[in-house]
């Protein structure tokens, strides 16, 4: 598996005070009023749940899975609900928690659909922002690490579901995506 892998964009340790940074402004933003976590799978499992283990006070977690990528490299442009909420969103103040905002898309079609169900307030904490691959007017809140226009995998990030156990965020070889 590590063969794979080009170069080690960020460690281990890199990543866990990015995510301990992001626990600390949650809890000073958000006290008092025990926000909705809402995880994205697969993707956002590993940052969720060091995540919510680096905020000190109270929060409530839950998931949902869209996917717009499959097994592709690009992405489709196409949101799909794989798995709803347990949780009503109705005057709760969601972070929608993601492991990397990409094109946006994801994020641009959760923020709507969280709005429509009356959320009292919608923000985004994801662990990598990649602003290169934009093609929506999506910014997170709070943002970890910027990553590079490349593929990256790790730390809950996948190519072709490969790869999400990886400690750190890794690029990806290009002769493993490339034909
Ligand atoms: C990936 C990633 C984000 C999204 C970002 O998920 O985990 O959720 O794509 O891309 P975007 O900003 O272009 O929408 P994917 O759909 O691959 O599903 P997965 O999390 O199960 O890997
Ligand atoms: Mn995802
Ligand atoms: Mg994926």
């Amino acid at each position: 598996m590590q063969d794979d892998i080009l170069s080690v964009l960020y460690s281990e340790a890199e990543i866990k005070t990015a995510v301990a940074r992001l626990g600390k402004a949650i809890k000073q933003d958000y006290q008092g009023k025990n926000p909705l976590l809402i995880g994205i799978l697969k993707g956002a499992i590993v940052f969720m749940t060091d995540l919510i283990r680096s905020v000190d006070d109270f929060v409530e977690i839950d998931f949902m899975d869209v996917s717009s990528y499959g097994d592709a490299a690009v992405s489709s442009g196409e949101v799909k609900i794989l798995k709803d909420l347990d949780t009503s969103v109705a005057g709760r103040d969601i972070i929608i928690v993601e492991d990397i905002v990409d094109s946006g898309r994801t994020l641009d079609y959760l923020i709507k659909l969280f709005q429509t169900r009356a959320a009292n307030s919608v923000k985004i904490c994801a662990l990598l922002d990649k602003p290169e691959g934009r093609q929506t007017e999506v910014t997170a809140d709070y943002i970890g690490l910027r990553v590079p226009n490349e593929f990256v995998v790790g730390y809950g990030l996948d190519y072709a579901e490969k790869y999400r156990n990886l400690p750190y965020i890794g690029i990806l070889k290009p002769e493993v995506y490339e034909d």
